[in-house]
């Protein structure tokens, strides 16, 4: 498959770069994840869901599933080897009475909804584990937080057992919020 000079993917340096940057950093609006360091296997099935209109949610129907489309397998692979191991976002600094707030649930869950740990697969500190389990540390705040808003909406739907439906749909809009600041200070 094609890569520029600096062993860019083709699609990368024409197309993705716009909204997910050069090297997998967004370079403006906040609801285009990064995607710089999240594991391979997730990006190749997202990519996958997005040519198969399984994840069919607003910004993924409006945006995604075009640029999906225009990928041939064999760039599906290449382009989510190329950002998995590019630098992952830097932790940053937030609202510190949000994040510690994200944090309790992030950690400990909510036991009388029975909401589990999303650290019990993020891992204590947002580094995902593949093939199933995405990064969420320094994720941008905006995207998480418009991933989880889908998941509680079920406008987003391509995740395995529903789990993070059932997850979503325990939160409050501020807890969402809470969340997502603590995600991106990891
Ligand atoms: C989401 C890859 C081009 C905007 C995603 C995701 C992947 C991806 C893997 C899911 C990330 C995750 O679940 O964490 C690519 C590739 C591209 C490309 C390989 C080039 C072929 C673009 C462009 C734009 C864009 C040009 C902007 C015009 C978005 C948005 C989302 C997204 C808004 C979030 C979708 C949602 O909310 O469901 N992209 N992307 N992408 N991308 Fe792209
Ligand atoms: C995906 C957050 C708990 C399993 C995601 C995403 C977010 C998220 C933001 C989308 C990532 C992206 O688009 O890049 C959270 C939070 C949790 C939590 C804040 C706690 C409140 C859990 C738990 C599990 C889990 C407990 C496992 C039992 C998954 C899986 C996906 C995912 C499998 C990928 C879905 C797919 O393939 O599209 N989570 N999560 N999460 N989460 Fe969670």
């Amino acid at each position: 498959t094609d890569t520029n000079a600096g062993g860019i993917p083709q699609p990368v340096s024409t197309t993705c770069m716009a909204c997910h940057g050069m090297t997998g950093i967004s370079p403006g609006g906040s609801m285009f994840p990064d995607l710089a360091g999240q594991w391979a296997p997730y990006l190749v099935k997202q990519l996958n869901n997005f040519r198969s209109h399984t994840r069919a949610d607003p910004m993924a129907k409006a945006i995604m599933w075009g640029m999906a489309a225009s990928l041939t397998p064999a760039q599906v692979q290449q382009v989510a080897n190329y950002f998995s191991t590019q630098t992952p976002p830097k932790a940053k600094m937030v609202n510190a009475k949000l994040a510690a707030e994200g944090k309790k649930i992030y950690e400990g869950g909510i036991s009388n909804l029975h909401v589990p740990a999303c650290m019990a697969c993020h891992g204590p500190t947002g580094l995902g584990d593949p093939p199933y389990f995405p990064r969420l540390a320094g994720q941008r705040r905006a995207y998480v937080e418009l991933q989880l808003h889908y998941f509680k909406k079920g406008l987003r739907t391509n995740d395995p057992y529903a789990i993070m439906r059932y997850v979503a749909s325990r939160l409050t809009g501020p807890q969402i919020t809470e969340l997502a600041t603590y995600v991106r200070s990891l």
